[in-house]
């Protein structure tokens, strides 16, 4: 079973997607260790009431002025490597990752970003979409690069951005695709039925033919 390392900052919804799928058995995965930057974040307590390990690693405070971004990455990746974490998942860590950790796990960090990529990278995507114009956004699972929001495509879902839609609204309707997505998106890597060409992550097909393949079909919209 594949071990996760999740990083969190806030409130930890795409987590607790995660971990409800593991727990109803959709999901072939444990948690290793969630890791939080910021005591207050909700998805701490969501990962303590489940009775996982759980640590807070604060980037910020005053006996950690001096910790560059990098040193602050050696303590969360030797957190990992304790944990024997095999995948680590950005779920709305709200932190950019040094180069140094980029490089300690190749192809073995994922992200969530709430827009089709590569439009709307960065913060408040889905008012960037709204702001723009687009009638479609979505969300989009990507192997972590050493630049933001920008990794090779492992899977996206498209929803339909309505008339009525403030960013609240798009938001809500974009995360139930995340909460679909980021599990689906751990399962085809965990397979390793997948190789890269340059940026293109392409699914195998196995054996046995039932190699799992992504599900990036648009749920319906309504005018
Ligand atoms: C999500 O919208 C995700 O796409 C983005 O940060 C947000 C995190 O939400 N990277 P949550 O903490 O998982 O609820």
């Amino acid at each position: 079973m594949i071990r996760l390392g999740i990083l969190l900052s806030g409130r930890g919804s795409n987590f607790i997607a995660i971990a409800d799928n593991i727990a109803r058995g959709a999901l072939a995965a444990e948690i290793a260790v969630v890791i939080s930057n910021r005591p207050e974040a909700p998805g701490v307590a969501a990962a303590q009431s489940r009775g996982l390990r759980t640590l807070i690693m604060p980037s910020k405070g005053p006996s950690l002025q001096k910790l560059s971004r990098e040193e602050h990455d050696r303590r969360v990746a030797a957190a990992l490597a304790e944990a024997e974490v095999e995948l680590v998942i950005l779920a709305g860590y709200m932190r950019l990752l040094s180069p140094w950790f980029v490089r300690q796990f190749p192809e073995r960090i994922l992200n969530i970003h709430p827009s089709l990529l590569p439009a709307f990278p960065g913060l408040d995507a889905q008012r960037q979409a709204l702001e723009y114009g687009v009638k479609v956004s979505g969300c989009t699972v990507h192997f972590v690069d050493e630049n933001l929001d920008h990794g090779p495509i492992i899977l996206q879902k498209a929803v339909p951005v309505l008339s009525s839609d403030d960013e609240h609204s798009l938001a809500a309707r974009i995360l139930v695709q995340e909460h679909i997505a980021y599990s689906e998106a751990i399962s085809l890597v965990a397979s390793g039925h997948y190789r890269l060409e340059g940026r293109r992550v392409l699914f195998e097909t196995d054996i046995a033919g039932n190699a799992p393949q992504p599900d990036n079909s648009t749920p319906p919209g309504r005018l």
